[in-house]
């Protein structure tokens, strides 16, 4: 046993529609994550409420911390910093998460810090038993990013392109509506598509034929929308022939953009990273290419708690500053403007 008082970092995520509570032992790993997902309140609507979903974070961040380290067995005395989400999302909600992290920290004398939520993404592969080893290509697959990075090392991203139009996840939910499949749209598409006969319709592989690595998904929901106003008895097959053609849109690009910066490793995370025809996709490239593929366990998949403790964590360690009591975010938030540890 070391004399050394282990450093422990409260993760707090709220940029969206779940409220995400982690907590990160400098020793143990992970020691505690919940989640509340804010599903049922906004799925009446078919979309995300904003206003619903800062108000639902305000009552759900300290329950749900209460409960995070009761199951870890530990008190709010031994939290050594707080890390929470400070954008990019919706401000509102970005709000909740950074007022109740200052709160608190200011309140326990300790240290807090503002995370950017696709760098947690980008690093909830690292919470796993096999992690990647840096530098390598990620793929940031979720409602309001799709991006392909090159990461030399933590804070340090070039982005190598990303989504001109609507990102893919935005793509699934929007192609989930017009099939009338509800929100949130992506896993129930994904249902659906295995229930499709593949060939019956083939969807184009938007920006495939150019070069670069930037994405356009847009069009893929028009095909779609057209092809079920011609065909509505048709529905499991337009799912499959849409998730197909944006899962090997991404898969093509991905290995175009691993070609191009020699990495042999890829990195997937994000709330697409959970979809099973993309991982089959990109691990079978993978074997073929010689390239390893690294993607977080299915639950940090999409937003959680666990992955901001875990940002926190490595940039305190590293020293990285952290910023007075004031409650600040920043909704609009480059991957490239984060400072190296
Ligand atoms: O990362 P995330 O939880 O939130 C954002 O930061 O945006 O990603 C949510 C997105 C949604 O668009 C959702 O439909 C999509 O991830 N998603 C999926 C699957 N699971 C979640 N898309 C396709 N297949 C899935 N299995
Ligand atoms: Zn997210």
């Amino acid at each position: 046993m070391s004399d050394v008082k282990p450093f422990i970092t409260l993760g707090i995520e709220s940029s969206c529609d779940e409220t995400g509570i982690g907590l990160y032992h400098s020793e143990k790993g992970l020691i505690g994550h919940q989640l509340f997902s804010q599903v049922d309140i906004h799925s009446e609507y078919g979309g995300v409420v904003p206003e619903l979903a800062s108000r639902d974070h305000i009552q759900r961040a300290l329950p749900l911390i209460k409960s995070v380290l009761a199951d870890a067995e530990i008190t709010l005395n031994d939290i050594s910093a707080i890390a929470y989400t400070a954008g990019p999302g919706l401000a509102g909600a970005l709000l909740v998460g950074s007022a109740v992290a200052k709160s608190l920290a200011w309140s326990l004398k300790i240290p807090s810090l503002g995370v950017h939520h696709m760098e947690g993404h980008l690093l909830a592969p690292l919470l796993e038993e096999k992690v990647p080893n840096f530098p390598f290509v990620a793929l940031l697959v979720s409602g309001g990013h799709t991006m392909l990075i090159d990461v030399e090392a933590i804070g340090k991203y070039k982005i190598l392109g990303e989504s001109l139009d609507d990102a893919v996840g935005e793509a699934f939910d929007k192609t989930a509506k017009i099939l009338g499949l509800g929100y949130p749209g992506g896993p129930a598409l994904a249902k659906l598509a295995k229930q499709g006969n593949l060939g019956a319709f083939t969807f184009p592989r938007p920006m495939t034929d150019r070069p670069g690595l930037d994405f356009s998904f847009s069009g893929l929901k028009t095909f779609a929308r057209n092809m079920f106003a011609k065909h509505p008895e048709k529905k499991a097959d337009i799912a499959k022939a849409f998730e197909v053609a944006a899962t090997s849109t991404l898969m093509i690009k991905c290995r175009r953009a691993l070609e191009q910066t020699h990495r042999a490793t890829l990195v997937v995370a994000g709330g697409v990273s959970a979809n099973l025809s993309l991982r089959q996709e990109l691990d079978a490239m993978g074997l073929k290419q010689g390239i390893q593929v690294f993607y977080p366990r299915q639950e940090f998949c999409t937003d959680n708690g666990a992955m901001i403790a875990l940002a926190g964590h490595f940039r305190l360690s590293q020293g990285q500053k952290t910023a007075g009591g004031e409650i600040t975010i920043q909704p609009r938030w480059s991957l490239e403007d984060l400072e190296a540890v």
